[in-house]
């Protein structure tokens, strides 16, 4: 697993906008080039970068398909808060993707587990997803794999913790009342299944994560985790999330990788 230990916020969504276009770029298949993709915080300033390098013309996302990582259950497509908002309130409705190479899993969908399995058999009709970015909760979830979901999960109804949706309060009035209890969401398996992995943290807040993804053994209470198992998997983090690294392996990332450090 590489460990890019980029300077702050910036940094890190720098490297990885640069990441993703030269990764479209070298693309020269017919087939489109298929990337996952997250919500929340951390992905903002990746994606106002992706969102300026199409507008001057660096990166066409005309042959590129995408695959968000999850949707609250029950909320409305116009909600401010609903995953398919932010989507295109942030990147979207700025980039010349065709609308229909967009997939985000349907929180209304009469069936949830239809759907849910229309979209696994989905993206293997595309042959599977290159690139699968994400995040992380500071459980160390990745997508709405909460700790202790299997990290063979594949895409399905999940219920939110308690923490979570007290942490993702934030966006709803800081009720937690007010965040959804469930969501469909990838599993674990899903991202693993990806051709390359790459997972931004950043903050402070995210540091128990960071270390527990990268020092622990591979659990499935920290499913982040489960990028130790995966071949061609990035973490690019911020100083501030390298708080609970040992200094020895703080180091070594510094050393090994500092070619790619900004
Ligand atoms: C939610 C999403 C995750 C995301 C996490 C962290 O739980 N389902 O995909 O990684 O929030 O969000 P943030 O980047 O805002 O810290």
């Amino acid at each position: 697993m590489k460990v890019l230990i980029q300077k702050d916020y910036d940094n890190m969504s720098e490297w990885a906008a640069r990441h993703i276009i030269d990764a479209i770029n070298s693309h020269k298949e017919a087939r489109p080039y298929v990337l996952g993709l997250p919500t929340g915080s951390s992905p903002i300033g990746v994606y106002q970068r992706l969102v300026a390098a199409n507008k001057r013309g660096e990166v066409s996302f005309r042959n590129v398909v995408t695959f968000n990582m999850d949707e609250y259950v029950g909320l409305p497509r116009t909600h401010h808060e609903s995953y398919w908002y932010f989507m295109h309130d942030n990147l979207f409705d700025h980039i010349d993707i065709p609308k229909e190479n967009i997939n985000i899993l349907n929180g209304l969908a009469e069936d949830p587990e239809e759907e849910c399995r229309r979209y696994e058999e989905k993206i293997a009709s595309y042959g599977g997803i290159d690139l699968f970015m994400g995040g992380s909760g500071v459980d160390g979830h990745i997508a709405f794999n909460e700790p202790f979901t299997s990290l063979n999960s594949r895409t399905g109804l999940r219920s939110l913790t308690e923490d979570t949706r007290i942490v993702n309060a934030r966006f709803f009035d800081n009720d937690p009342e007010q965040v959804p209890k469930q969501a469909l969401s990838v599993g674990v398996a899903t991202v693993t299944d990806a051709r390359e992995v790459l997972l931004l943290i950043s903050g402070h807040n995210k540091a128990r994560a960071l270390a527990h993804c990268v020092e622990g053994g591979v659990s499935q209470q920290w499913t982040i985790s489960a990028l130790q198992m995966h071949e061609n998997a990035v973490i690019v983090c911020d100083e501030a999330a390298c708080g609970e690294l040992k200094v020895d392996s703080y180091r070594y990332f510094k050393d090994v990788y500092r070619d790619e450090i900004l």
